[in-house]
């Protein structure tokens, strides 16, 4: 794909791993609308990104199908066309089964599950159009189940079936389809502060260079599922 003014839309990408991809998809010459629910948030994401013209904060919690669709209307009004989807937004509430409540479950999957349906419901017709690239934010607790992640497992394993199926069904259109399977990535998920402990994991940024390989891969040849990791967790 040449990227240069290809548009992408990037949910929950006002912090961070969609904000580390946004700023690399700039960088590569690509126009970028991020989402996410919180104007603040949004407001200091555009400063960090600073090209208005190539930039675009869109208020959008993906749990909520219209607000979806309304993204994807205001990206193609902007822009009037949509060549890649990173439905990356997510939350994580980790306690053992007996104590996750019912509304921590739930909004795990309304914003990790439902949320990325809404996103592709919503911009499907565009990337049909484009022959775009739609990629999930899964995780490797899509693949590897542990203690106090119930909801979460549940989600991302969710998410990995759901991706690795639609992949099948979009490919007929041109539209590739891929899911990134991270473990570690230094962000606030979860209500954590970044800060230079966090050096041995994954950096949001590095994150970015994946998606940018993806785009630039050839044609005939897609990488569905990618799980990613760091390199060296024992300097943790
Ligand atoms: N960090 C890791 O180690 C790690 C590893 C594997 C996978 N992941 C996955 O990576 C994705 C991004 O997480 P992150 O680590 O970058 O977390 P983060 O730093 O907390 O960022 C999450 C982003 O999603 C937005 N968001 C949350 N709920 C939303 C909703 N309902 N609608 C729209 N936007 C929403 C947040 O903004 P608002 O709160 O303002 O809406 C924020 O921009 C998630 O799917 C997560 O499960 C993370």
């Amino acid at each position: 794909m040449d990227l240069k003014d290809k548009v992408v839309y990037i949910t929950g990408g006002s912090k961070g791993i969609g904000l580390g991809v946004a700023k690399k998809l700039l960088e590569a010459g690509m126009k970028v609308a991020i989402s996410g629910r919180t104007q603040n948030a949004l407001d200091s994401a555009a400063t960090c990104l600073g090209s208005q013209n190539n930039t675009l904060m869109i208020t959008s919690n993906v749990s909520k199908i219209d607000d979806e669709i309304n993204a994807i209307a205001q990206i193609m009004d902007k822009w009037g066309q949509l060549d890649v989807v990173l439905a990356n937004a997510g939350v994580g509430h980790f306690a053992p089964i007996d104590e996750l409540s019912v509304e921590k479950w739930h909004e795990m999957i309304d914003t990790n599950l439902n949320g990325v349906f809404h996103t592709l419901k919503a911009s499907i017709e565009a990337l049909k159009k484009s022959e775009g690239y739609y990629i999930t934010l899964a995780s490797l607790a899509g693949t590897n189940f542990f203690p106090t992640a119930s909801g979460y497992n549940a989600t991302k394993f969710g998410v990995v079936g759901f991706t690795q199926a639609v992949m099948l069904d979009l490919r007929k259109y041109g539209i590739k389809v891929s899911t990134i399977m991270p473990g570690s990535v230094a962000t606030h998920f979860n209500d954590h502060v970044p800060s230079e402990k966090d050096a041995w994991k994954i950096q949001p940024e590095d994150i970015g260079d994946l998606v940018l390989d993806l785009l630039k891969m050839h044609p005939r040849t897609l990488p569905s599922k990618i799980e990613v990791r760091p390199s060296r967790p024992d300097l943790k």
